[in-house]
């Protein structure tokens, strides 16, 4: 599996290392609640699919085997109704403030420079140094990678399952106090901007890259961490509008830096939560927790599941008989649509005609109920209850090292993406048509929010970065668009 390390600060030995839980069990707890019926409703859906062609058959063919595999754990499975009121005592409400905007692709595209290799800070050859921006060195360097989800889309904001990886790409912020509250800051994604200032307490958001810096340092200090003035320089690797968390990586890659510089008294996953408070409430994007928590959290190899109504958290890790391969379609998302508030909306909506808080409380044997429901909201939730089950069971074939049964899980999750919950676009079902022409490729599907971006294949090892040549080459020609192969990244390919 190709992949950078997930690195932290380098002095604050709070990177992504910490894996686990504080709480051993709370995984078992957050993860024990799938039921045989969900399971059993899920296979009829993959083998009714799978008559379709010889790949989707033996994905048919897999899960009955994995069901038989399951039915004794399902004899133990907690109800239905046990699940909804354990998970519901422990729900959590975000409030937008009316009016704010999503910030659009302008806006996101502004925030790092780009491309950049995978280890090093990423700045254009002729980008100023920190000594020559601020006349002296800069006291840190700190860290955050961008995440490539594997399955679980626009699951986050439903209480549901999501199960990220890190890309090799990262965004770094170099970093020295100052003796006042001033925050002078220079991107490498706006050199022309030059060195932009402000003062602690008084953020006002501008509508630039500089929202997501000062949404950091003004939902610090209201949560009453003590920062002083800082001078820094963000570069970055990491994509921007590619699904592939530029934002979260520049978010994360901060506040770790503020936390070390000043001593913050704050674990992981309530600055993962501070972070996802700023891009919501300062910034006004209503994202998930999944970007923040992937970012902060997920390792090389390895997959973080994540449980987003519970935040427990586990680390598995990537099975050696394959790879993956990332390949942005060059369509950058614009959210400043307001396509991914509205899909938000709409699953709010479907909740309250539900009756149920959020469609993390209803499962697979509820579908038929959902099917009621006015369209698009019926697609809307059959996208989120099965991409629910899909998380886990796509776990239990990590669990098992099973590539196939996982590849199969991301062709569904990608035709339930385009047809159900309709966050594709041509481009991007152009290139996941050409991936899985590739007889290497057990799977792909597109990654992140949607609306454009990237897609994830599932590759045998040792054929990645071929594969992944030979499909972008493949969509150049017939979309005319320039796609970028992210993972394995450049300087693996051929290697
Ligand atoms: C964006 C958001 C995440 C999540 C994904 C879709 O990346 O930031 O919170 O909702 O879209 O899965």
């Amino acid at each position: 599996m190709s992949g950078g390390a997930a690195g932290g600060g380098t002095r604050s030995g709070n990177g992504p290392s910490q894996s686990v839980s504080d709480d051993p069990h709370a995984d078992r707890q957050a993860f024990s609640g799938v039921g045989i019926r969900e399971l059993v409703v899920l296979e009829v859906r993959f083998a009714q699919e799978g008559s379709a062609t010889p790949h989707t058959r033996l994905a048919g063919v897999h899960l009955r085997t994995f069901l038989l595999i399951v039915v004794s754990a399902a004899l133990s499975a907690t109800s239905s109704d046990d699940r909804n009121n354990r998970l519901g005592s422990r729900q959590r409400k975000t409030h937008f403030p009316a009016g704010l905007r999503w910030p659009g692709d302008s806006l996101r595209g502004s925030l790092v420079s780009q491309p950049a290799g995978p280890g090093t800070p990423g700045e254009a050859d002729r980008a100023p140094d920190f000594a020559t921006l601020f006349g002296r060195p800069a006291d840190l360097t700190s860290s955050a990678p961008g995440r490539v989800n594997l399955i679980g889309e626009h699951t986050d904001y439903n209480g549901g399952y999501v199960l990220p990886t890190v890309i090799p790409q990262k965004t770094f912020v170099e970093i020295a106090r100052r003796r006042d509250r001033r925050v002078s800051v220079w991107s490498g994604g706006f050199p022309g901007d030059g060195v932009v200032s402000y003062e602690l307490g008084s953020e006002r958001r501008v509508g630039g890259w500089l929202d997501y810096v000062q949404g950091i340092t003004w939902v610090l200090g209201g949560a009453g961490h003590s920062i002083g003035g800082i001078d820094a320089r963000i570069t970055s690797g990491v994509p921007v509008g590619s699904g592939l968390s530029s934002s979260a990586a520049l978010e994360i890659s901060l506040a770790r830096g503020l936390r070390e510089a000043f001593g913050l008294p704050v674990g992981d996953v309530p600055l993962a939560l501070l972070a996802r408070r700023a891009e919501n409430e300062f910034v006004g994007a209503p994202v998930g927790i999944m970007d923040q928590m992937a970012c902060l959290l997920a390792g090389d190899r390895h997959a973080l599941f994540l449980d987003t109504l519970s935040l427990a958290y586990e680390s598995l890790p990537l099975p050696t008989g394959a790879e993956l391969a990332v390949i942005n379609s060059g369509v950058a998302h614009n959210h400043a649509r307001g396509d991914y508030r509205t899909r938000r909306a709409e699953c709010e909506r479907a909740c309250a005609l539900l009756g149920i808080r959020q469609l993390r409380d209803v499962g697979l044997d509820d579908l038929p109920r959902v099917a009621a429901l006015p369209e698009p909201l019926g697609r809307r939730a059959r996208h989120v209850i099965t991409e629910n089950a899909r998380v886990l069971m796509a776990v239990e074939a990590l669990r098992s090292a099973d590539c196939e049964c996982l590849g199969r899980l991301f062709d569904a999750s990608h035709r339930s993406m385009r047809d159900d919950y309709e966050v594709s676009v041509p481009e991007v079902d152009l290139l996941v048509d050409l991936a899985r022409g590739e007889p290497r490729v057990h799977g792909a599907r597109l990654t992140g929010g949607g609306f454009g971006g990237a897609i994830v294949l599932l590759v045998e090892t040792g054929h990645a970065a071929s594969v992944a040549g030979r499909v972008a080459d493949s969509y150049a020609r017939r979309s005319g668009r320039t796609p970028t192969v992210l993972v394995p990244p450049p300087a693996d390919v051929g290697a």
